[in-house]
């Protein structure tokens, strides 16, 4: 008899029927193995590879120097550590803007390479043709409105989007655009939760937010961020669920005491 238990996997059409029945969405990114497997283990719906592994892995200012290959690694990792969550993976900058067969060739690496479940790409109706041959390949894409930080030079800062009127029409315009032409999900981030709101009750996919309010059907927070890694990144949106950071710095400060003190390794921790 096996003892295996088997494992509902989430699906972009489980995340549908979460939106239906008004159960919120979890979402979180992963970068690794370890702290991917242990994110998967407590129970997240969805794992984003996302591109800000740019900031919190590799230490850029910008998401736009990671390459395709570095988004691969992380994937493909994060892939290793999963039973139950769907995985989506960032495209990165560079990577889809061209056109839309760079575009399609872009996903498909993603897919074939890591083994991932679906693509997130940044922006509205500028990018639909290269949405579209993606989804005709058979690859879901989630789509990403508001702050999308591959633009951040075009923004000039990392403020609070579509406050004035008409970036809040066109917003809800490319809203439209991605949901008729076959995303799965929307990330809407950092605009006014009104706004939020008013999205996701006028789309039938699925909205997470990041700094969007509570009427949407689901959060995301960058994993570092909310386990306290960094110190400098204090966006009223974030809730810190851990002082990592501090926590970090003890344990290591210990260690280095122990070693230099001749406490560590002791008789019992050694051959
Ligand atoms: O790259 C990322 O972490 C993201 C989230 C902020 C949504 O795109």
């Amino acid at each position: 008899m096996s003892v295996h238990k088997e494992v509902r996997k989430v699906t972009t059409n489980v995340l549908q029927e979460m939106k239906r029945s008004g159960e919120k969405i979890s979402m979180l990114t992963a970068y690794d193995y370890s702290l991917a497997r242990i994110v998967d283990h407590a129970g997240i719906d969805v794992i984003l590879v996302g591109d800000s592994a740019s900031n919190v892995m590799a230490g850029h200012e910008t998401t736009l120097p990671i390459t395709l290959d570095q988004m691969i690694y992380h994937a493909s990792s994060v892939i290793r550590a999963i039973d139950r969550a769907l995985v989506v993976v960032d495209m990165p900058f560079g990577s889809y803007q061209g056109n839309s067969k760079e575009a399609l060739s872009s996903a498909i690496r993603i897919m074939k390479e890591s083994g991932a479940h679906s693509v997130k790409m940044e922006g509205g109706k500028e990018i639909k043709e290269s949405i579209e041959r993606i989804l005709s390949a058979g690859i879901p894409v989630m789509g990403h409105l508001g702050l999308t930080p591959q633009s951040i030079y075009k923004f000039g800062t990392y403020n609070v989007r579509a406050k004035e009127e008409e970036e809040a029409k066109k917003l809800i315009e490319d809203a439209h655009v991605l949901e008729k032409t076959g995303c799965f999900a929307l990330v809407l981030e950092k605009i006014p939760a009104a706004l939020a709101t008013q999205v996701a009750k006028e789309i039938a996919i699925p909205v997470i937010g990041i700094g969007a309010g509570g009427g949407v059907d689901g959060q995301v927070l960058v994993l570092h961020d909310m386990l306290g890694l960094n110190k400098e990144f204090s966006p009223r949106f974030l809730r810190r669920y851990l002082n990592l950071y501090d926590a970090i710095t003890e344990a290591v400060s210990s260690y280095v005491e122990d070693v230099k003190s001749k406490d560590f390794p002791n008789e019992r921790e050694q051959y």
